[in-house]
């Protein structure tokens, strides 16, 4: 899948209520996250968020810093509690994060990703309640 920078923007960057942020190393940008509700309208007690680390710069703890932000900016603002929609099972660095972070695995759609490596595999939904 091919995204011009046009449609790349126009995919993460946040409106508010949803806030979108950059980590930068030496004025550099690594990472980036964007968060908001989960839903509209009655759902919107309901936090979700999505990260992006430059591979160059895994490994490094910046994944973490941008989830502690992330859960800290729910908390602030009152939301009950932080689901992400799909986290890719294979993604064995993504789900140690995240469960290391108090996310917990409440159920798993089957198969419902081809990953290039792994072939199908499931997706998590992971929830931390607030
Ligand atoms: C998932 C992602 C955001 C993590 O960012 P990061 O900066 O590498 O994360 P950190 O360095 O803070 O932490 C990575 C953790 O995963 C662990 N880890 C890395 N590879 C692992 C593996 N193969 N198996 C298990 N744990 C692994 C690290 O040891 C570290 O855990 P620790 O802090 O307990 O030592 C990053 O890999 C990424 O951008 N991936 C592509 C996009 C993506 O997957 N987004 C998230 C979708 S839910």
């Amino acid at each position: 899948m091919s995204l011009t920078s046009d449609d790349a923007r126009d995919l993460w960057m946040e409106q508010p209520p949803g806030l979108t942020v950059v980590a930068e190393i030496d004025g550099k940008i690594v990472g980036t996250a964007k968060m908001g509700p989960n839903r509209p309208g009655h759902g919107d007690h309901i936090g979700t968020a999505s990260f992006m680390v430059d591979a160059t710069a895994r490994g490094a703890g910046v994944g973490r810093r941008l989830g502690a932000y992330v859960i800290d900016w729910h908390r602030r603002r009152g939301f009950e509690g932080i689901q992400f929609n799909a986290v890719v099972a294979s993604n064995a660095a993504a789900v140690h994060l995240w469960t290391s972070l108090g996310f917990e695995i409440v159920g798993t759609v089957p198969n419902a990703f081809r990953s290039p490596r792994f072939g199908r595999v499931g997706l998590h939904v992971m929830f931390l309640a607030l």
